[in-house]
């Protein structure tokens, strides 16, 4: 089928392009390269450089190419620049959102899937793992547009029809993450400076706790999420929640580390601990996580060690 896939430049939505390509299906890729990259897209995609905002260039682009479905990645996905700027935040992810929706609505695409955010939508959960009805009270402008995006399918649902499923990552991490990047990305940081032999400061006391997903696995979900899910929202997670420290002393290992980590003030804001319940997702997309995080880091420090071999 034809996929059009917004932030398919960037770290997980090119795994994505990858996974639909391999599976057979014509893939176009919409993003304006802001934290996206050439080197991340898949030759066989069609390439549509376009920011989101751009609501006649948008129209346009999905008008001519007529997509079956619509996968949108592409946002302003960092908390702190929501926190700093958060009109700029609402613009990308809702107003820019929005246009990518009316357009697909316009040219009769038959699903939409939105990615959203588990980590960023529960604020500190009253449970762990938290499921998809657990109350949402995000504690970030980026949480709070992301919600509104989740209420605004809802709305064309019901309106126009539009077919969709609503995809919550937990923290995703794999090759291509972006390491600059300050934002919940313990693991590509750790990893890149562990390998250099640099020293690594943990947030706060080291025993915050993420909910920890390999990005192939992601892109697994979004493979079930053609056919399956309608009209759903699902967590796409572990389950586990692992901590800070225990990621470092695994980490360390895999990369033969022997400095200590430095302790930096906890980071205003941060969730302490949370996991979220992947259960309605086994159940209604037959999904399940498969890589486990002894696999995953190991994959991750051998992409970083390549990374940096290459920049020495
Ligand atoms: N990384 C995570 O752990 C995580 C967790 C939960 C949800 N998500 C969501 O997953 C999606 C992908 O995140 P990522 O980590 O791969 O980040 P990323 O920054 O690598 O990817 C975002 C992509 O969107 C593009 N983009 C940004 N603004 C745009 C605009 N105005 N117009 C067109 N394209 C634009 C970027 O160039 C980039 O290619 C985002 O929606 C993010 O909110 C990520």
């Amino acid at each position: 089928m034809k996929i059009l896939v917004t932030g398919g430049a960037g770290f997980i939505g090119s795994h994505v392009v990858d996974a639909y390509i391999a599976a057979g299906h014509e893939v176009a890729v919409l993003d304006d390269f802001s934290t996206g990259s050439e080197v991340n897209v898949n030759r066989e995609a069609e390439v549509l450089r376009l920011d989101v905002r751009n609501k006649d260039g948008v129209a346009a682009a999905i008008a001519a190419l007529r997509p079956e479905v619509v996968n949108h990645h592409a946002a302003q996905s960092e908390v702190p620049k929501s926190v700093a700027d958060p009109g700029f935040d609402a613009m990308v992810n809702i107003v820019g959102g929005l246009n990518v929706l009316r357009a697909s609505v316009d040219a009769g695409v038959r699903k939409f899937i939105f990615i959203s955010s588990g980590g960023a939508l529960y604020g500190e959960p009253d449970v762990i793992p938290a499921d998809e009805d657990h109350p949402a009270r995000p504690l970030s402008p980026y949480g709070t547009s992301k919600l509104s995006f989740e209420q605004y399918l809802g709305t064309f649902h019901r309106t126009y029809g539009l077919e969709y499923s609503v995809l919550r990552y937990a923290n995703i991490y794999g090759p291509r993450q972006d390491f600059h990047a300050e934002e919940g990305r313990a693991i590509a940081i750790f990893a890149s400076r562990m390998v250099a032999g640099k020293p690594v400061t943990i947030d706060g006391d080291g025993e915050q706790a993420r909910d920890m997903l390999h990005v192939a696995d992601v892109a697994v979900a979004n493979i079930t999420a053609l056919d399956r899910g309608a009209g759903g929202t699902f967590h796409i997670s572990s389950g586990i929640p692992v901590t800070i420290n225990e990621l470092f002393r695994k980490l360390a290992l895999l990369t033969d580390y022997k400095l200590e980590p430095r302790f930096g003030p906890a980071r205003k804001g941060d969730v302490y601990r949370i996991a979220l319940d992947n259960t309605r997702a086994r159940r209604d997309l037959g999904w399940e996580p498969n890589v486990t995080l002894e696999e995953g880091l190991t994959q991750t420090v051998a992409y970083f060690r390549q990374q940096v071999l290459s920049t020495r």
